[in-house]
């Protein structure tokens, strides 16, 4: 810790956040990865609190503390403008859930530049035959001016695209794209599912009507959570919008929630008890000070990966704090890399799409400690040592 502390030339104090110093007892392995991620003891406790019902008063409290939560995790301000539902499933069915809720008979613009704008693409082109999408390369900033055209061109009602490209790293403009959905009375929806919990979320100064995230990035609790957050008038309207699906209706969990505090089907009790945990713990801690923590542990590790010589995919003013993306160096395959780690109880990310074999991903989320940290970087050190001293020898052969 020490090291690293003088690495960033800061003390130790400034590394504080309880989640970074307390040391999880049982970690098989240490989840280097954008989700799912290593929890925190009570997180892991909540799992198993009790066995209630949930047509009974108990799961009702529960779903309401959840819900308020959530909106402070959001820092709503005007929050009886907002509301918040909890779906059992991963980020998809929040993503789904949207997208086959709110369009109805409408255009819908997907913009797009990476792996999941393009899975929100496809779940649409299922729901919405009259889905656009608007494509920028993988890892690439997106353009306003054609993003503008594009509305005008199209008559364009609802906009939906992704915040954090969790494929590349890319964090996208997700204000200056609500500034062009106000502009031209569209809604605005967004894939928040890996920014939620590490980034500043300003549902109302980006006009968001909708953002979904899951339960298991940077918010830290187990896969298999999901949830929307929303306008309260916007998902009021939906009552008159034939959904396209029936268990993902988004007007019906509102509903649900709204009138008797409880979800349209059975929920997973447990992972909620776990949710409300993580929540409590972020909240603990301090919505900006959990971002301020998850950003130093990015900076140790970038700092760190940049003095073995390592590059990275995205220049620093636009990567999200979740995670970096590395290019993988000529010397060492991605695989053998992962493989290496793994030997070593530590999972990182391998690139997919257009970057499979180029890149390789480091998540610092959920529980990690500096002491981790340090291993981490000691660890990938002595690999690449390794790897690059045998590729120089076989290369002279
Ligand atoms: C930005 C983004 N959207 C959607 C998803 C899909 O989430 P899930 O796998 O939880 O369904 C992910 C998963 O990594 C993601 O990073």
């Amino acid at each position: 810790m020490v090291k690293i502390a003088k690495r960033l030339e800061i003390g130790l104090d400034n590394l504080s956040g309880t989640s970074i110093l307390n040391r999880t007892k049982s970690k098989k392995y240490l989840l280097f990865t954008p989700g799912p991620v290593n929890v925190e003891e009570n997180v892991r406790m909540a799992i198993c609190k009790e066995d209630i019902c949930h047509r009974e008063q108990d799961f009702d409290v529960l779903l309401q503390s959840i819900e308020k939560k959530l909106l402070q995790l959001f820092e709503i301000k005007n929050t009886s403008n907002y509301r918040a539902v909890v779906i059992t499933g991963s980020g998809t069915a929040a993503n789904e859930s949207m997208l086959s809720s709110t369009v109805g008979n409408k255009n819908i613009l997907i913009i797009s530049n990476g792996e999941f704008g393009e899975r929100l693409f496809h779940i649409s082109e299922v729901h919405n035959k009259n889905t656009f999408v608007l494509k920028f390369g993988w890892g690439k900033k997106i353009d306003l001016e054609k993003v503008e055209t594009f509305i005008k061109k199209n008559k364009i009602d609802i906009i939906a695209m992704v915040h954090h490209e969790t494929s590349s790293g890319l964090l996208n403009s997700i204000e200056e794209v609500g500034m062009l959905s106000k502009a031209y009375n569209t809604l605005f929806i967004v894939d928040c599912v890996s920014s939620a919990g590490a980034e500043p979320i300003d549902l109302e100064k980006c006009n968001i009507s909708f953002c979904s995230s899951s339960s298991s990035k940077a918010i830290s609790s187990y896969p298999g959570l999901s949830f929307v957050v929303g306008k309260k008038q916007e998902f009021e309207k939906l009552k008159d919008i034939q959904a396209k699906t029936t268990y993902l209706s988004l007007y019906k969990f509102y509903h649900f929630t709204h009138t008797i505090s409880q979800t349209p089907n059975t929920p997973a009790v447990p992972l909620f008890f776990a949710l409300e945990q993580a929540l409590e713990n972020i909240l603990q801690e301090g919505v900006s000070n959990r971002h301020r923590d998850i950003l130093n542990r990015a900076n140790i590790l970038r700092l760190g990966m940049k003095e073995m010589g390592l590059k990275f995919l995205i220049d620093g003013n636009n990567m999200c704090s979740v995670l970096t993306t590395v290019y993988t160096p000529e010397y060492i395959k991605v695989s053998v890399l992962r493989k290496k780690l793994r030997d070593k109880q530590i999972i990182i990310y391998e690139g997919k799409g257009e970057f499979k074999d180029k890149i390789f991903q480091v998540g610092n989320i959920g529980e990690l400690s500096l002491t981790e940290i340090q291993f981490f970087l000691d660890t990938l050190q002595k690999i690449l040592q390794e790897s690059k001293i045998l590729y120089n020898y076989l290369l002279a052969m």
